[in-house]
């Protein structure tokens, strides 16, 4: 199999930690629903790849994402993989509640920067939802959980275009002031530009988010996801958001494409010397098996350029 030629790079990290998000928001975007058995092996395959943080599912209204409502059939059949970790989406009490009761100690909670996506994905006011993950976020850190925050749209939104800064920090703070231990700055839209990276980072450093709890979830509409992360290392972000193969999107946001596909980014990182401890092959195999179970190719150029040498 073809490989990078490893040019380490000196003023990046050394090592990155790749949150998987392929079975949870790539799957949540498929027209239909992929039987659990399949859900099951692709988070197995995964594992074997050697991806250690892989967000399963979500504990969602099954109205509104009908394609995960089988997060309790599905959680138990993966629960056990050794090394692993599978944090869960919960957006209410309801759904932390389900994660709990499955043993589930990863959770993540996901708000939005702005208002309209509020709304369109939670069915409440930005400062409802915040109301509404507080006590699930505290409840979750008694229960042991680690939590993850999602902050959507903070680089543009489709309804309201541009978003403030402030406004995406003043949400980012609310979070961590519930106890979130970690962040993850969502480019929904895939719009953002690796200078707007740059900036966001800086402000939320300045505003007294350090940059060691932040991670990045770039979705790939215009191409910008790969850029946007190399912007993050050098800011010296360590947590990359990535979907195998570059499934991915938002249901309740029309324009969101695939995520950074994971093979994408860890050859750039296999390039760059910097270790994530992930078999690219192996990853490779895992998305031309799942495309196939989907009916369609995968989108990740890196995905398509390996397979089709083999
Ligand atoms: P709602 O209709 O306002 O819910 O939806 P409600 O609180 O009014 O409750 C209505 C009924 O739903 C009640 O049942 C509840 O018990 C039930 P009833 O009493 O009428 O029989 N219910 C639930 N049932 C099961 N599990 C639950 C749950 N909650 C309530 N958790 C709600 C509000 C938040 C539930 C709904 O809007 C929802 O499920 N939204 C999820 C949307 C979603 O999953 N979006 C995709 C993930 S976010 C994303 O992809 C972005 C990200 O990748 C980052 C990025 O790219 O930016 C993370
Ligand atoms: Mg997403």
């Amino acid at each position: 199999m073809t490989l990078p030629m490893v040019v380490p790079a000196t003023d990046l990290p050394a090592r990155v930690r790749i949150h998987e998000v392929g079975a949870r928001d790539g799957l949540q975007n498929e027209k239909s629903s992929v039987p659990t058995d399949v859900k099951a092996e692709f988070i197995r395959r995964l594992a074997d790849a050697g991806l250690t943080t892989i967000e399963a599912t979500s504990f969602v209204h099954p109205k509104w994402v009908p394609q995960l409502a089988d997060a309790e059939d599905l959680f138990p059949q993966v629960s056990d993989l050794p090394g692993v970790t599978l944090p869960v989406l919960v957006p209410n009490q309801r759904g932390l509640d389900r994660a709990l009761a499955l043993g589930a100690r990863r959770i993540a909670v996901f708000a939005s920067a702005t208002e309209s996506f509020a709304k369109a994905n939670l069915n409440r006011t930005l400062d409802e939802s915040l109301a509404v993950f507080d006590p699930v976020v505290r409840q979750a850190k008694d229960a042991g959980a680690h939590v993850r925050g999602y902050v959507s749209m903070c680089f543009g939104d489709p309804w309201e275009g541009a978003v403030p800064l402030h406004q995406v920090v003043r949400v980012c703070r609310a979070l961590r002031d519930m106890g979130c231990d970690e962040l993850s700055l969502g480019d929904t839209i895939g719009v953002a530009t690796p200078g707007h990276v740059l900036e966001l980072l800086s402000l939320l450093n300045e505003e007294g988010v350090p940059t060691n709890v932040i991670g990045v979830h770039f979705h790939d509409t215009y191409g910008q996801a790969l850029a946007n992360t190399y912007a993050a290392l050098e800011h010296g972000v360590t947590t990359v958001d990535a979907s195998a193969g570059g499934l991915g999107g938002c249901p309740y946001a029309k324009s969101a494409t695939g995520n950074l596909a994971t093979e994408d980014l860890v050859w750039m990182l296999q390039g760059l010397g910097i270790e994530t401890g992930v078999d690219l092959g192996r990853l490779t195999a895992t998305s031309v098996w799942m495309a196939g179970q989907l009916g369609r190719p995968s989108p990740s150029r890196t995905v398509r350029a390996l397979s089709h040498q083999e």
